[in-house]
Protein backbone atom coordinates (compact mmCIF):
# COMPACT_ATOMS: atom_id res chain seq x y z
CA UNK A 1 0.00 0.00 0.00
CA UNK A 2 2.48 2.52 1.05
CA UNK A 3 4.66 1.89 -1.98
CA UNK A 4 1.80 3.16 -4.13
CA UNK A 5 1.74 6.57 -2.99
CA UNK A 6 1.61 9.40 -5.64
CA UNK A 7 3.42 12.87 -4.89
CA UNK A 8 1.36 15.78 -6.64
CA UNK A 9 3.54 18.00 -8.32
CA UNK A 10 1.76 20.77 -5.75
CA UNK A 11 3.42 19.09 -2.63
CA UNK A 12 7.03 19.89 -3.47
CA UNK A 13 5.84 23.80 -3.37
CA UNK A 14 3.69 23.69 -0.68
CA UNK A 15 6.94 21.89 1.75
CA UNK A 16 9.09 24.35 0.31
CA UNK A 17 6.59 27.49 1.47
CA UNK A 18 5.88 26.13 4.92
CA UNK A 19 9.72 24.98 5.35
CA UNK A 20 10.10 28.88 4.96
CA UNK A 21 7.59 29.84 7.25
CA UNK A 22 7.98 27.20 10.11
CA UNK A 23 5.12 27.21 12.98
CA UNK A 24 1.54 25.13 13.29
CA UNK A 25 0.26 23.55 10.27
CA UNK A 26 -3.24 22.42 10.38
CA UNK A 27 -4.81 19.82 7.68
CA UNK A 28 -8.51 19.64 7.10
CA UNK A 29 -10.87 18.14 4.64
CA UNK A 30 -13.53 15.60 4.66
CA UNK A 31 -12.79 11.96 5.00
CA UNK A 32 -10.78 10.07 2.12
CA UNK A 33 -9.57 13.07 1.09
CA UNK A 34 -5.52 12.25 1.47
CA UNK A 35 -5.16 14.14 4.91
CA UNK A 36 -3.40 11.31 6.27
CA UNK A 37 -1.16 10.38 3.75
CA UNK A 38 -0.33 14.31 3.21
CA UNK A 39 0.83 14.75 6.85
CA UNK A 40 3.23 11.52 6.32
CA UNK A 41 4.54 13.28 3.39
CA UNK A 42 4.78 16.79 5.01
CA UNK A 43 6.59 15.44 8.44
CA UNK A 44 9.18 13.05 6.49
CA UNK A 45 10.09 16.28 3.79
CA UNK A 46 10.33 18.65 6.28
CA UNK A 47 12.19 16.94 8.88
CA UNK A 48 14.52 15.52 6.21
CA UNK A 49 15.25 19.40 5.83
CA UNK A 50 16.66 19.23 9.28
CA UNK A 51 13.39 20.72 11.21
CA UNK A 52 12.20 19.96 14.37
CA UNK A 53 9.06 17.96 13.64
CA UNK A 54 5.89 17.10 15.57
CA UNK A 55 2.66 15.33 14.62
CA UNK A 56 -0.55 15.96 16.92
CA UNK A 57 -3.15 13.23 15.01
CA UNK A 58 -6.69 14.90 16.43
CA UNK A 59 -8.38 11.99 14.21
CA UNK A 60 -9.84 9.70 16.87
CA UNK A 61 -11.31 7.44 14.79
CA UNK A 62 -8.72 6.67 11.83
CA UNK A 63 -5.75 7.21 14.16
CA UNK A 64 -2.13 6.38 12.47
CA UNK A 65 -0.39 7.54 16.20
CA UNK A 66 -1.83 5.68 18.93
CA UNK A 67 -5.13 4.20 19.43
CA UNK A 68 -8.43 4.84 18.33
CA UNK A 69 -10.17 7.29 21.13
CA UNK A 70 -6.85 9.16 21.86
CA UNK A 71 -5.13 12.14 20.56
CA UNK A 72 -1.28 10.94 19.76
CA UNK A 73 1.56 13.44 19.44
CA UNK A 74 4.71 11.79 18.06
CA UNK A 75 8.04 13.47 18.33
CA UNK A 76 9.55 12.50 14.32
CA UNK A 77 12.81 10.77 15.53
CA UNK A 78 13.35 9.15 11.97
CA UNK A 79 12.42 9.24 8.67
CA UNK A 80 8.74 7.84 8.80
CA UNK A 81 6.44 5.96 6.13
CA UNK A 82 3.53 6.58 4.68
CA UNK A 83 0.48 5.97 6.35
CA UNK A 84 2.74 3.50 8.90
CA UNK A 85 1.98 3.56 12.21
CA UNK A 86 3.84 6.17 14.31
CA UNK A 87 4.57 5.11 18.58
CA UNK A 88 3.09 8.06 20.39
CA UNK A 89 5.06 10.16 22.67
CA UNK A 90 1.76 11.40 24.05
CA UNK A 91 -1.53 10.77 24.51
CA UNK A 92 -4.92 12.24 25.57
CA UNK A 93 -7.83 10.23 26.00
CA UNK A 94 -11.16 11.41 24.52
CA UNK A 95 -13.32 8.65 25.28
CA UNK A 96 -15.03 7.79 21.91
CA UNK A 97 -14.01 7.34 18.38
CA UNK A 98 -15.85 10.43 17.02
CA UNK A 99 -15.64 13.69 18.28
CA UNK A 100 -19.47 14.22 18.30
CA UNK A 101 -20.57 14.06 22.03
CA UNK A 102 -17.03 14.72 23.35
CA UNK A 103 -15.90 18.37 21.64
CA UNK A 104 -14.60 19.75 24.83
CA UNK A 105 -11.82 16.93 25.66
CA UNK A 106 -11.14 17.16 21.99
CA UNK A 107 -10.37 20.72 22.05
CA UNK A 108 -8.82 20.65 25.51
CA UNK A 109 -6.67 17.24 24.30
CA UNK A 110 -5.50 19.58 21.29
CA UNK A 111 -4.27 22.38 22.92
CA UNK A 112 -2.22 20.35 25.80
CA UNK A 113 -0.79 18.32 23.29
CA UNK A 114 0.48 21.54 20.95
CA UNK A 115 1.27 23.06 24.65
CA UNK A 116 4.13 20.20 24.83
CA UNK A 117 5.02 20.23 21.20
CA UNK A 118 6.04 24.38 21.83
CA UNK A 119 7.78 23.58 25.14
CA UNK A 120 10.08 20.72 23.23
CA UNK A 121 10.63 23.35 20.91
CA UNK A 122 9.07 22.06 18.01
CA UNK A 123 9.98 23.93 14.49
CA UNK A 124 6.92 22.52 13.01
CA UNK A 125 3.87 21.43 14.37
CA UNK A 126 1.51 19.26 11.92
CA UNK A 127 -2.14 18.63 13.31
CA UNK A 128 -4.00 15.96 11.23
CA UNK A 129 -7.69 16.16 11.99
CA UNK A 130 -11.04 14.00 11.71
CA UNK A 131 -13.14 14.45 8.56
CA UNK A 132 -15.49 15.71 9.94
CA UNK A 133 -16.59 18.88 8.23
CA UNK A 134 -20.50 19.30 7.25
CA UNK A 135 -23.08 20.29 9.80
CA UNK A 136 -23.16 22.80 12.44
CA UNK A 137 -21.09 20.71 14.95
CA UNK A 138 -18.49 20.40 12.44
CA UNK A 139 -18.18 23.94 11.36
CA UNK A 140 -18.44 24.89 15.30
CA UNK A 141 -15.47 22.55 15.98
CA UNK A 142 -13.21 23.72 13.20
CA UNK A 143 -13.91 27.32 14.15
CA UNK A 144 -12.47 27.11 17.86
CA UNK A 145 -10.28 24.24 17.50
CA UNK A 146 -8.29 26.92 14.56
CA UNK A 147 -9.37 29.90 17.05
CA UNK A 148 -7.75 28.44 20.08
CA UNK A 149 -4.83 26.40 18.52
CA UNK A 150 -4.29 29.91 16.35
CA UNK A 151 -2.17 28.05 13.34
CA UNK A 152 -0.03 29.23 10.94
CA UNK A 153 -0.76 27.52 7.76
CA UNK A 154 -3.78 25.95 6.83
CA UNK A 155 -3.98 22.98 4.58
CA UNK A 156 -7.45 22.76 3.45
CA UNK A 157 -7.74 19.59 0.62
CA UNK A 158 -11.13 19.24 -1.08
CA UNK A 159 -13.00 17.58 -3.85
CA UNK A 160 -15.61 20.62 -4.90
CA UNK A 161 -15.85 23.30 -2.43
CA UNK A 162 -16.94 21.47 1.01
CA UNK A 163 -15.07 23.12 3.64
CA UNK A 164 -15.06 27.04 1.97
CA UNK A 165 -17.86 27.57 4.86
CA UNK A 166 -15.14 26.56 7.32
CA UNK A 167 -12.77 28.56 5.63
CA UNK A 168 -14.47 31.72 4.91
CA UNK A 169 -13.67 33.83 8.41
CA UNK A 170 -9.97 33.55 7.07
CA UNK A 171 -10.32 35.07 4.07
CA UNK A 172 -8.37 38.06 5.18
CA UNK A 173 -6.37 36.85 8.09
CA UNK A 174 -2.83 38.40 7.96
CA UNK A 175 -1.14 35.66 10.10
CA UNK A 176 -3.14 32.94 8.70
CA UNK A 177 -2.59 31.41 5.28
CA UNK A 178 -4.60 28.95 3.82
CA UNK A 179 -3.36 26.53 1.11
CA UNK A 180 -6.05 24.98 -0.66
CA UNK A 181 -5.56 21.33 -2.71
CA UNK A 182 -7.22 19.15 -4.92
CA UNK A 183 -8.00 15.66 -3.48
CA UNK A 184 -5.13 13.40 -4.96
CA UNK A 185 -6.62 11.52 -7.97
CA UNK A 186 -5.11 8.57 -6.35
CA UNK A 187 -7.50 8.79 -3.29
CA UNK A 188 -9.44 5.52 -2.34
CA UNK A 189 -12.50 5.03 -0.97
CA UNK A 190 -13.12 3.31 2.26
CA UNK A 191 -16.22 1.99 3.15
CA UNK A 192 -18.34 2.46 6.88
CA UNK A 193 -16.94 -1.17 6.88
CA UNK A 194 -13.24 -0.57 6.69
CA UNK A 195 -12.93 2.08 8.79
CA UNK A 196 -14.31 -0.06 11.52
CA UNK A 197 -12.47 -2.68 10.79
CA UNK A 198 -9.55 -0.50 10.75
CA UNK A 199 -10.52 0.47 14.17
CA UNK A 200 -10.80 -3.00 15.25
CA UNK A 201 -7.35 -3.71 13.73
CA UNK A 202 -5.71 -0.74 15.73
CA UNK A 203 -7.75 -1.86 19.02
CA UNK A 204 -6.38 -5.15 18.54
CA UNK A 205 -2.88 -4.51 18.28
CA UNK A 206 -2.84 -2.17 20.80
CA UNK A 207 -4.62 -4.93 23.20
CA UNK A 208 -2.27 -7.67 21.92
CA UNK A 209 0.27 -7.86 24.34
CA UNK A 210 -2.41 -7.14 27.70
CA UNK A 211 -3.09 -8.66 31.15
CA UNK A 212 -5.58 -8.73 33.88
CA UNK A 213 -4.66 -5.95 36.64
CA UNK A 214 -6.33 -5.03 39.51
CA UNK A 215 -5.75 -1.30 41.01
CA UNK A 216 -6.94 -0.49 44.23
CA UNK A 217 -9.90 2.01 44.07
CA UNK A 218 -8.31 4.28 47.20
CA UNK A 219 -4.97 4.85 44.87
CA UNK A 220 -6.91 6.12 41.84
CA UNK A 221 -9.62 8.80 41.59
CA UNK A 222 -11.89 7.71 38.96
CA UNK A 223 -13.51 10.23 36.50
CA UNK A 224 -16.99 9.52 35.10
CA UNK A 225 -18.12 12.17 32.55
CA UNK A 226 -21.00 10.06 32.34
CA UNK A 227 -22.22 9.19 35.30
CA UNK A 228 -22.09 5.61 35.29
CA UNK A 229 -22.68 4.86 38.90
CA UNK A 230 -19.56 3.74 41.03
CA UNK A 231 -19.64 2.00 44.23
CA UNK A 232 -18.50 4.43 47.10
CA UNK A 233 -19.09 1.76 49.97
CA UNK A 234 -18.86 -1.65 50.23
CA UNK A 235 -22.51 -3.51 49.84
CA UNK A 236 -21.32 -6.80 51.28
CA UNK A 237 -20.11 -5.53 54.12
CA UNK A 238 -24.28 -4.23 54.86
CA UNK A 239 -25.40 -7.86 54.03
CA UNK A 240 -22.92 -9.94 56.63
CA UNK A 241 -25.70 -11.76 57.61
CA UNK A 242 -26.81 -13.33 54.53
CA UNK A 243 -24.09 -14.86 54.08
CA UNK A 244 -24.63 -17.19 56.76
CA UNK A 245 -23.18 -20.30 54.12
CA UNK A 246 -19.95 -19.17 54.05
CA UNK A 247 -20.30 -17.84 50.23
CA UNK A 248 -17.46 -16.00 48.56
CA UNK A 249 -18.19 -12.45 48.52
CA UNK A 250 -18.93 -12.43 44.51
CA UNK A 251 -21.38 -15.54 44.65
CA UNK A 252 -23.07 -13.65 47.52
CA UNK A 253 -23.49 -10.70 45.17
CA UNK A 254 -24.52 -13.03 43.03
CA UNK A 255 -27.08 -14.61 44.76
CA UNK A 256 -28.90 -11.55 46.39
CA UNK A 257 -28.86 -9.14 43.90
CA UNK A 258 -29.01 -10.39 40.04
CA UNK A 259 -31.06 -9.20 37.69
CA UNK A 260 -31.61 -6.35 40.50
CA UNK A 261 -31.16 -3.15 37.71
CA UNK A 262 -32.97 -1.31 40.42
CA UNK A 263 -29.66 -1.45 42.47
CA UNK A 264 -27.11 1.11 41.50
CA UNK A 265 -24.19 -0.75 42.58
CA UNK A 266 -25.49 -3.84 40.54
CA UNK A 267 -26.71 -1.63 37.81
CA UNK A 268 -22.92 -0.22 37.49
CA UNK A 269 -21.11 -4.05 37.41
CA UNK A 270 -23.20 -4.66 34.54
CA UNK A 271 -22.47 -2.07 32.76
CA UNK A 272 -19.32 -1.04 33.66
CA UNK A 273 -17.69 -4.08 31.86
CA UNK A 274 -16.31 -4.08 28.99
CA UNK A 275 -16.13 0.06 28.81
CA UNK A 276 -12.81 1.39 27.86
CA UNK A 277 -10.76 3.61 29.57
CA UNK A 278 -8.12 6.01 29.85
CA UNK A 279 -5.32 5.60 32.81
CA UNK A 280 -4.27 9.09 33.00
CA UNK A 281 -1.18 10.11 34.83
CA UNK A 282 -1.70 13.95 36.93
CA UNK A 283 -1.24 15.71 34.37
CA UNK A 284 -4.34 14.07 32.46
CA UNK A 285 -2.08 12.52 29.69
CA UNK A 286 -2.86 9.22 28.90
CA UNK A 287 -0.50 6.40 29.66
CA UNK A 288 -2.59 3.46 28.29
CA UNK A 289 -6.09 2.68 27.48
CA UNK A 290 -7.54 -0.27 29.50
CA UNK A 291 -10.45 -2.47 29.38
CA UNK A 292 -12.88 -2.59 32.36
CA UNK A 293 -12.88 -6.24 33.99
CA UNK A 294 -14.68 -6.22 36.66
CA UNK A 295 -14.96 -4.18 39.97
CA UNK A 296 -14.70 -5.96 43.34
CA UNK A 297 -16.60 -4.44 45.57
CA UNK A 298 -15.31 -5.98 48.66
CA UNK A 299 -11.75 -5.22 48.08
CA UNK A 300 -12.15 -2.36 46.34
CA UNK A 301 -10.37 -2.97 43.32
CA UNK A 302 -10.80 -2.80 39.88
CA UNK A 303 -9.56 -5.10 37.41
CA UNK A 304 -9.00 -3.95 33.98
CA UNK A 305 -7.47 -5.51 31.23
CA UNK A 306 -4.34 -3.52 29.80
CA UNK A 307 -0.90 -3.91 28.21
CA UNK A 308 0.08 -1.13 30.64
CA UNK A 309 2.01 -2.42 33.51
CA UNK A 310 4.07 -0.01 35.12
CA UNK A 311 1.19 2.13 37.31
CA UNK A 312 3.68 4.63 39.20
CA UNK A 313 2.47 7.66 37.60
CA UNK A 314 -1.51 6.43 37.22
CA UNK A 315 -3.47 9.15 39.00
CA UNK A 316 -7.02 8.86 37.06
CA UNK A 317 -8.77 6.52 35.58
CA UNK A 318 -11.38 8.12 33.25
CA UNK A 319 -14.34 6.23 31.56
CA UNK A 320 -14.70 6.38 28.11
CA UNK A 321 -17.51 5.65 26.16
CA UNK A 322 -17.41 2.56 24.09
CA UNK A 323 -17.43 -1.16 24.63
CA UNK A 324 -14.70 -3.61 23.40
CA UNK A 325 -15.74 -7.19 23.09
N1 LIG B 1 -1.25 10.51 -3.14
C1 LIG B 1 -1.80 9.31 -3.03
N2 LIG B 1 -1.45 8.31 -3.88
C2 LIG B 1 -1.99 7.09 -3.79
N3 LIG B 1 -2.89 6.73 -2.86
C3 LIG B 1 -3.28 7.67 -1.97
C4 LIG B 1 -2.76 9.00 -2.01
N4 LIG B 1 -3.33 9.71 -1.00
C5 LIG B 1 -4.14 8.85 -0.37
N5 LIG B 1 -4.13 7.64 -0.94
C6 LIG B 1 -4.90 6.46 -0.50
O1 LIG B 1 -6.25 6.85 -0.25
C7 LIG B 1 -6.71 6.36 1.00
C8 LIG B 1 -7.21 7.51 1.86
O2 LIG B 1 -6.13 8.37 2.17
P1 LIG B 1 -5.93 8.98 3.63
O3 LIG B 1 -4.66 9.75 3.61
O4 LIG B 1 -6.08 7.93 4.66
O5 LIG B 1 -7.18 9.98 3.71
P2 LIG B 1 -7.85 10.70 4.97
O6 LIG B 1 -6.82 10.77 6.04
O7 LIG B 1 -8.24 12.06 4.47
O8 LIG B 1 -9.05 9.89 5.32
C9 LIG B 1 -5.56 5.61 1.63
O9 LIG B 1 -5.79 4.23 1.52
C10 LIG B 1 -4.34 5.99 0.85
O10 LIG B 1 -3.48 4.90 0.66
MG1 LIG C 1 -6.85 10.13 8.03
Amino acid sequence: MTNNIKISPSWAELTHKLNKDKGIIMVIGASDTGKSTLVSYLARELYNKENKVCIIDGDVGQSIIGPPTTIGLAFIKSAIKFLHSIQPDLMFFVGSTSPIGHLLPTVVGMKKLLEKSIQNGMDITIINTTGLVSGQVAWELKYQKINLINPKHIIAIQRFREIEDILRPYKDKTQLRVHRLAVHEKVKHKSQEQRRLYREQRFKEYFRLSKEQEIHLDRITIINPYHISIPTENIFEKDKNIDKNNHTAQETIENNFQGRTDIPQVRQMVTLQGLLVGLNDEDNFTIGLGKVEKINLQRRTITLLTPLSDFTKLKTIRIGSIRLD
